[in-house]
């Protein structure tokens, strides 16, 4: 029953959806925002089998506000907002992916994609490289990686290359950027030493690595892994093995993709440097 006299503004509910998300650390950096900001959130996990699209609308008609959406239904949530009546960003669109669900007051569906742009404030800001003409390596042609092709590109790399396990994905996802994505077999990677060599696969979940030629990582490449644990991923390790100067993980990605949402559910961009701080301080888990 409602209390009639009580006054608090109800908190509006946000959630992460996807499979697996019981280690998910959005809800504690969400959180945190919340505290910054003095703006009164509930933020939870929703773990689903399927049926993504009715778990939405469920959500949605539960004083739900917006969602994350993450593995592996990133591309649903781009189906869903593509559909007549919903609404997506442009960086959303070209990405054909969608990590953010706003609910309209008129109950459309907004979906924008704030992954890339976690990645290039994480790299330029928190780790201080600029990404102008440096050449890239990026390794993984799945839905993580869609959402930061087009923003890293924004950035003006001398060079972009592509590579994947699965090497027809690679060449697709460099098709739809033209010229200025290369795509590169596994065993091509060793033609060049790269500044930037960013793992996008999920190989590291697994305790695994994408099958490289080491001769890509050398003195003056940095080594980024878009998956974050408690110690060294493998590709890591791995790069640092083959000399690369400095190794990092995405859990500033993962602060900053969050900080982009916040933003747009909310219009307020919090500080990330103390988030980060605090969830590296504690963290020991793996996936957005
Ligand atoms: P996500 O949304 O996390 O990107 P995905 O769309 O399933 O998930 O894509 C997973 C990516 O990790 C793909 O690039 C996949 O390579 P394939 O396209 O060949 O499947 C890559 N990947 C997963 N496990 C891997 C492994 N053990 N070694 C190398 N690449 C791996």
């Amino acid at each position: 029953m409602n209390d009639l006299f009580d006054f608090k503004p109800k908190a509006v509910r946000f959630a992460v959806m996807g499979n697996p998300v019981e280690h998910s650390r959005s809800p504690e950096i969400h959180r945190e925002f919340a505290l910054q900001t003095g703006i009164n959130l509930e933020y939870d996990r929703i773990r689903i089998d399927g049926g993504f699209e009715q778990a939405v609308s469920h959500f949605q008609a539960s004083n739900g506000a917006g969602l994350n959406i993450t593995v592996p239904f990133k591309v649903d949530a781009w189906k869903l907002c593509n559909r007549p009546g919903n609404q997506l960003s442009n960086r959303a669109g070209t990405a054909r992916a969608v990590n953010t669900l706003r609910f309209e007051e008129n109950g459309t569906i907004y979906g924008d994609n704030t992954d890339g742009t976690g990645l290039v404030t994480d790299l330029e800001q928190n780790i201080g490289l600029a990404l102008e003409s440096l050449s890239i390596l990026l390794i993984g042609a799945g839905g993580a990686v869609r959402g930061i092709l087009e923003p890293l590109l924004a950035c003006c790399p001398a060079r972009l290359d592509i590579t994947n396990r699965t090497m027809s994905k690679a060449s697709e996802m460099a098709d739809l950027f033209g010229e200025k994505v290369n795509p590169v077999t596994l065993q091509e990677t060793g033609r060049r030493q790269y500044d930037l060599v960013i793992n996008g696969t999920a190989a590291g979940l697994e305790g695994q690595m994408p099958e490289l030629d080491s001769h890509c990582i050398g003195p003056n490449t940095l080594a980024y892994d878009m998956v974050y644990g408690s110690r060294l991923t493998p590709f890591m390790e791995w790069a640092l093995d083959n000399g690369a100067y400095a190794v990092h993980d995405g859990l500033g990605m993962l602060v900053e993709q969050a900080a982009a949402s916040f933003h747009l559910w909310h219009g307020v961009h919090p500080q990330t440097r103390p988030v980060v701080e605090l969830i590296s301080k504690i963290h020991h888990v793996r996936s957005i």
